[in-house]
């Protein structure tokens, strides 16, 4: 029995109310909701567009599209996104891992064999768990201000196999808290450490896209005022020597260079300054 008419039509419906609800790409939000209800691929709907929707995938899609009228991410309502070569869960206590992000673990890529890197402000566990799997070979821990991120990117760990040490930290964790030696005993615990901190202004929440503003974690946008606030003081904690990684906006790659000794920043995809690294002093 037919519970929506055939998937084309359903396609058709979600993509008309998806377009109306303000949605940029309506289309491609609508396969991907409808493949997940249907639990095949984007493919197979292609090929399967003349079948029937049995009810009980109708009243799944009906329940995702309301989701994303509401401007809910698609990510969140699929619960995972995918990031460089992995694929990770998603709620709203993390940040949705962004493309953009993958530069920032392109550029930790270079760190030499055996380095110790620690990711600050992990989230979902993006970064850390990119770099553990694409280089076994690195130390990697990492820590977030927020419990229940961490409690997503442990269990991110955990399905991919990955033995990631975690801390909940508001700024950059006593190494004591991963076995190792106590930054107060003068050394330099970490040879890198990377960061996508939170760098949204307050004028600029303002601006954002709803499924921003309204969905992701406040915490993992805007750090205060001019947005360079996480950036600052991370850095005071990070031992004069030690390589540092940092992702920002465009617009303060010239303020994060003059935080560092020997930056350099690197672009994104799109030509803007994305990701700065240099030395902490
Ligand atoms: C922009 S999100 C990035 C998450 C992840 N690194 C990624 O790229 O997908 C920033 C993260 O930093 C955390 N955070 C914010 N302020 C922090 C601080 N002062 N110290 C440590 N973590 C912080 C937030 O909870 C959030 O998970």
């Amino acid at each position: 029995m037919s519970g929506a008419g055939t998937v084309r039509d359903a396609l058709a419906a979600a993509t008309d109310a998806l377009g109306a609800a303000g949605c940029d790409t309506p289309q491609l939000d609508a396969e991907l909701l409808i493949a997940d209800a249907l639990g095949v691929d984007r493919g197979e709907l292609v090929t399967g567009s003349a079948s029937d929707v049995p009810a009980p995938s109708a009243r799944a899609i009906g329940e995702r599209v309301r989701r994303r009228v509401m401007r809910e991410p698609v990510a969140y309502i699929l619960g995972r996104k995918g990031f460089r070569h992995i694929e990770l869960a998603v709620d709203p206590r993390v940040l949705i891992p962004r493309p953009e992000t993958e530069l920032l673990v392109e550029v930790a890529l270079s760190a030499p064999r055996g380095a110790r890197v620690h990711d600050v402000g992990t989230g979902s566990g993006a970064v850390a768990l990119a770099l553990m799997h694409e280089r076994p070979d690195l130390r990697v821990s990492a820590s977030d201000s927020s419990p229940g991120a961490i409690d997503v990117a442990r269990a991110n760990a955990r399905s991919l196999g990955l033995d990631l040490p975690l801390a909940v930290a508001r700024g950059l964790p006593d190494p004591i808290a991963f076995g190792l030696s106590s930054r107060n005993a003068g050394m330099r615990p970490y040879d890198l450490v990377v960061a996508n901190l939170p760098y949204v202004s307050i004028a600029e929440m303002a601006t954002l896209a709803p499924e921003i503003r309204n969905h992701e974690p406040h915490e993992a946008l805007v750090p205060g005022g001019n947005g360079l606030e996480a950036i600052r003081d991370v850095l005071s904690e990070v031992p004069a020597g030690t390589r540092v990684a940092l992702e920002h906006s465009p617009r303060q790659a010239r303020a994060v260079r003059g935080l560092l000794d020997a930056a350099e920043t690197h672009h994104d995809l799109a030509g803007r300054e994305r990701v700065t690294v240099g030395t902490a002093r």
